[in-house]
């Protein structure tokens, strides 16, 4: 493109100053200008041409440069991530370089069973990359609802600076951004199945896009890449840096007996720091008191480790704070991501004691979300923000007491239309908590 605007530039330059004399010369027949002119202008006036353009060009390119916006809405790196090297190297082989790189749409479908890592991945992948300067634009969407996609789209175009309307309208100026640019990453996060989200996909392939799913099943197109549990000196690592001070042996048999599986690992590693007991301590409990949690609900459908794992912590919790398992409950029903610390305090006067209590006193909420975070039942984000895992809820859900669970679904409901009353802006992103709500009213 330079180079053309360079020739363009220097074509007429050598009119102006080369050929228009000679035309002169020839029309009044060499007696307006001297026959020199024209040559004169050649040897010096081009190359000042050439050298003043080539100037301006760069200059421009440089602020074009400095123009593009950059763009992300990565939730907070994971602080604790350990492994996964051989993992975040091929991820990025296949979407970027050699031979993956020349296909249409590089894309990747990370998937597993639930609580292995792959959202984890995913994450750290886009965050790695994008603090390199790998990409400019790295955009998260939270892809399990994929009626909820258009939205994050259009906060993308909104981010960017671009005027959309309508849903339709949303995915297609953000794909026809995508298509104009490079250097960009989409993460859709716990996608449900190719067909869902099929008509939500870019059809530019000038970026990279990263699925992560549950689901295993992929069409040859999508080149799906398997997370499995963490080897052990990864498991040791993760273990390491989450209660350090340990020897190796208990280190590897807490391991082991959880599987390695990480969900059940930092839900293990939080209930040994926050007690302050030895690993030997927590195995024996872990051994000998499964029973509750394992004994109803859906049981076939979790690992073994984090449903134990679980119980112990919900047992604490239970004795702790009844106030705190009331909000885990009351989350249970909520997207898993971008809950708003706020949410709480708005909702005060619907929700049920004691939870109202620790509600309506600031210094009572943040001693909640820090007890809940300590077993990691919550993550806390940066910006004032909440999440759960899904497999946390689901398994909370669950284990909500008969004849409570339609109630506290109905509290969540309250407490999200109350929120967006009092707090107007916040009604974008109670969108997501909203449909996820209606969903589980939908199958009482
Ligand atoms: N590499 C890792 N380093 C540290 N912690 C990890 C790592 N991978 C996973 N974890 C921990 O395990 C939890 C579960 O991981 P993640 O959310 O990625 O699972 P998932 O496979 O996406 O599960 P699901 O299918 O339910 O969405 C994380 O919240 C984190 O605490
Ligand atoms: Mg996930």
């Amino acid at each position: 493109m330079r180079f053309l605007r360079i020739s363009g530039k220097v074509s007429y330059g050598l009119i102006s100053v080369a050929v228009l004399p000679a035309l002169i010369n020839i029309v009044t027949g060499g007696t307006l200008l001297p026959e020199v002119l024209p040559w004169v202008a050649v040897a010096v006036v081009v190359p000042l041409v050439i050298a003043v353009q080539i100037a301006t060009d760069w200059k421009a390119g440089r602020s074009e440069e400095a123009l593009i916006p950059h763009a992300s809405n990565l939730r907070d790196r994971n602080p604790h991530f350990s492994g996964r090297a051989e993992l975040l190297d091929d991820l990025r082989a296949s979407l970027g370089r050699g031979v993956v790189a020349l296909v249409a749409q590089p894309k990747q479908a990370l998937h597993g069973m639930p609580g292995i890592g792959k959202t984890e991945v995913a994450l750290e992948y886009a965050h790695r990359h994008y603090a390199a300067g790998d990409y400019d634009i790295v955009w998260w969407i939270a892809a399990e609802d994929s009626e909820q996609i258009p939205r994050q789209l259009g906060t993308l175009c909104w981010k960017l600076d671009l005027p959309v309307g309508d849903a339709e309208d949303k995915v297609s100026a953000a794909f026809s951004v995508l298509d104009r640019r490079e250097r960009w990453l989409l993460v859709y996060d716990n996608v449900r199945s190719e067909q869902e989200i099929a008509r939500y996909l870019p059809g530019s392939s000038r970026g990279h896009l990263v699925l992560t799913s549950r689901n295993a099943s992929w069409s040859p197109s999508t080149n799906a890449l398997r997370v499995d549990v963490f080897t052990a000196d990864e498991a040791r690592d993760f273990l390491d840096k989450s209660i350090p001070g340990q020897i190796d042996d208990d280190l590897d048999a807490l391991a082991e007996e959880l599987g390695r599986l990480p969900l059940a690992l930092d839900q293990a590693s939080s209930f040994i720091r926050r007690r302050d007991i030895t690993i030997e301590t927590y195995l024996r409990l872990y051994k000998s008191n499964p029973a509750d949690v394992l004994d109803s609900g859906d049981v076939a459908n979790y690992p073994r480790s984090v449903l134990v794992t679980y119980a112990m912590a919900l047992a604490e919790l239970r004795e702790k704070s009844q106030a705190a398992l009331q909000f885990l409950w009351l989350c249970s029903f909520l997207a898993p991501d971008g809950i708003p610390e706020s949410l709480l305090e708005h909702a005060a006067p619907v929700l049920p004691q004691p939870l109202r209590a620790v509600a309506a006193n600031e210094l009572a909420r943040l001693n909640l979300y820090g007890l809940l975070a300590d077993y990691s039942l919550i993550r806390r984000q940066e910006g004032g923000v909440l999440g759960v895992h899904r497999l946390v809820q689901q398994i909370t859900r669950e284990r909500i007491p008969p004849g409570h669970r339609g109630r506290w679904l109905f509290k969540a409901a309250e407490a999200l239309n109350l929120t967006g009353r009092k707090d107007p802006e916040l009604r974008t992103a109670l969108i997501a908590h909203r449909r996820e709500v209606s969903r589980h009213q939908a199958v009482v």
